[in-house]
């Protein structure tokens, strides 16, 4: 089995960098959307059912999928022989940032239903504060995995 994990190595560490990027292109828009629903929509009922409808359409077949993903090539990366040394402290840092990166998703995902039932009580300015926790996980992670400064 770890044989093969290391064979295919430089192709699961594409298909994880490939869903990685995926995943945050939804994690950077979605909040950006919340905003907008948020603050501009009003009582307008079709831009209310228009806004829905992208910010389904964007969890569940871009976003879903792609942590799904993400999660799957990264953890065969983690079983790949010789390439995470858990006695650094960058893997753990990682693990961490990656943990809160799921919850945020999760936290878009019970939003999104609120905002259909009406009962969300996040305003557009913490919509748009909520929007820069995805961009400070993605710097750490990046420079954990790359720049390994410990
Ligand atoms: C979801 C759980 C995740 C797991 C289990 C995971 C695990 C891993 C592992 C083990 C590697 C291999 C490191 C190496 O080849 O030396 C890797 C590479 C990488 N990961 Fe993740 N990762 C996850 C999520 C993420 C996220 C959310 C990002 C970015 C925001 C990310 C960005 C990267 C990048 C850019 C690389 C390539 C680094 C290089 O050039 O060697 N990963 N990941």
């Amino acid at each position: 089995m770890t044989d093969i994990l290391a064979s295919l190595y430089p192709w699961t560490k594409s298909l994880h960098v490939i869903s990685v990027i995926s995943w945050m292109a939804g994690l950077f828009y979605l909040p950006r959307l919340f905003v907008y629903h948020t603050e501009k929509v009003g009582n307008n009922d079709e831009t209310h059912a228009l806004f829905q409808m992208m910010e389904q359409k964007l969890l569940r077949l871009i976003m879903n999928p792609a942590m799904i993903a993400t999660w799957i090539f990264g953890l065969m990366l983690v079983f790949t022989p010789g390439i995470v040394d858990w006695s650094s402290v960058w893997p753990w840092v990682k693990a961490v940032m990656v943990i809160v990166m799921t919850w945020f998703h999760h936290w878009l995902g019970l939003r999104r239903k609120e905002l259909i039932k009406g009962t969300c009580t996040v305003t557009g300015k913490q919509f748009r504060l909520m929007n820069e926790v995805p961009t400070v996980l993605m710097i750490i992670i990046v420079v954990m995995v790359i720049a390994r400064p410990f």
